[in-house]
């Protein structure tokens, strides 16, 4: 800190969020001056294609990163704590691939790392997670941690748009990543979910361990089925122990209407920690959007202007787990004559799975069969999925998406 009462604040990024925070510091050092004797100021931007790392950092006390990236941000963020700089960072996925590095580093050299940003916008699961949960023995986290997908859901839901009609207005409002694809895929909500699994579970998850899905495949009228079975689809993240070990995946879910998800819709994101001792907490609230996530980060400089906080050491290491029990949505276009109901049936059974409930449509000399099965080990249901789709009464390859069971309320 320099002698003169400023904090030095060097800004990696000016893009959507980078360029809210540039925005927004100066509007909030007054405020800011008040609460921690120290009067923040922008010390240097620097982009991908302007300005000196070595200038940046030699002229500050604090390194904001929101550059996103994983090479050179990792050298950067490096570099920056080993010379004694805190840094405050949004780029998920940066931690989930390196996290261990990162907090390892920030301890050895004595510093702040800190990320609520990098996880649900400004909704406060991070300093909930290492704070105000530390006591707890989470059993499982549920989380929307991505805005550009729930809100194109929420629209194609609500007003019928197209996924590309929907991705588009997301891309302008500022929610998607520079490269969408990494939304759509359930990437961005994986790595998302590494860093929650990571603190919740106390535990080292990198994002190569969490299995991902995400939204490209879902079909209009698999909303309309949805509506017509009383469920809402979301892309929905869970941590959650599985025996021993823990499970952390994300893919699309239709949720009961009493589920603490169900109803978060736009670009909010909202997570769910249970455990036995607290029962359930749900936060939500703006998961994405350049002001919305810079007001996190904002929050994190404040916090690292006071006094320390940091990522402990993970005190073990839980086995991952790759095949769960998970109820589904099955879709289903079929010959329709005799027996046909009997063979599909008979498929399931031979895996164990059973049928909760049912709707056909009669399509001329084809049958359209949506049906919601019981919860069953997946390897399971993959394997009946791959019988049925060799069934010669198929006429169109079978589609499935999971949905999460408890029903809430
Ligand atoms: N693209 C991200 C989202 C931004 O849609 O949630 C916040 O990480």
């Amino acid at each position: 800190m320099s002698a003169d009462g400023v904090f030095r604040v060097g800004l990696l990024g000016h893009g959507t969020v980078g360029g809210a925070f540039a925005t927004m510091l100066p509007l909030h050092a007054d405020r800011i001056e008040r609460l921690t004797g120290l009067r923040p100021e922008l010390s240097g931007v620097m982009t991908r294609r302007s300005g000196s790392f070595k200038e940046i950092l030699e002229g500050s006390d604090l390194i904001v990163e929101l550059m996103g990236g994983i090479d050179p941000t990792r050298t950067y963020l490096l570099e920056a704590m080993r010379a004694g700089r805190h840094v405050v960072t949004a780029n998920k996925q940066l931690l989930s691939q390196h996290g261990e590095e990162l907090w390892e580093c920030a301890r050895v050299c004595g510093v702040q790392l800190r990320f609520e940003g990098a996880v649900a916008g400004v909704v406060p699961v991070i300093r909930v997670l290492q704070e105000a949960l530390a006591g707890a023995t989470i059993e499982r986290v549920h989380g929307i941690v991505n805005g550009t997908t729930n809100f194109i859901l929420t629209e194609m839901a609500r007003v019928g748009m197209t996924f590309p009609e929907a991705l588009a207005e997301a891309q302008r409002l500022g929610y998607a990543e520079a490269d969408p694809s990494e939304d759509v895929d359930g990437r961005d909500a994986a790595a998302k979910m590494a860093i929650l699994a990571r603190l919740a579970f106390d535990t080292p998850v990198s994002l190569s361990q969490v299995r991902y899905e995400g939204i490209e495949h879902i079909q209009p009228d698999d909303l309309a089925y949805a509506d017509e079975l009383g469920l809402q689809l979301k892309l929905i993240g869970t941590a959650e122990r599985v025996g021993s070990g823990l499970s952390v995946r994300v893919h699309p879910a239709f949720l009961y209407p009493g589920h603490p998800l169900a109803s978060v819709s736009g670009p909010f994101n909202a997570v769910t920690v249970e455990s036995e001792a607290i029962t359930e907490i749900t936060m939500s609230g703006p998961g994405a959007g350049g002001p919305q996530t810079a007001s996190a980060v904002l929050g994190d400089v404040i916090s690292a202007m006071i006094p320390p906080a940091s990522t402990p050491p993970t005190s073990r290491v839980l086995e991952i787990v790759g095949d769960v029990v998970s109820a589904f949505y099955l879709h289903l276009e079929v010959a329709d004559q005799p027996g046909v109901l009997a063979t599909v049936a008979q498929v399931l059974a031979e895996q164990d799975v059973s049928v909760k409930s049912v709707v056909q449509r009669g399509l001329g000399a084809q049958a359209r069969l949506v049906m919601v099965v019981h919860p069953v080990l997946e390897s399971r249901f993959t394997e009946a999925m791959a019988a049925l789709a060799g069934l010669d009464v198929l006429r169109a390859p079978p589609r499935a998406i999971r949905v999460l069971e408890e029903e809430f309320g």
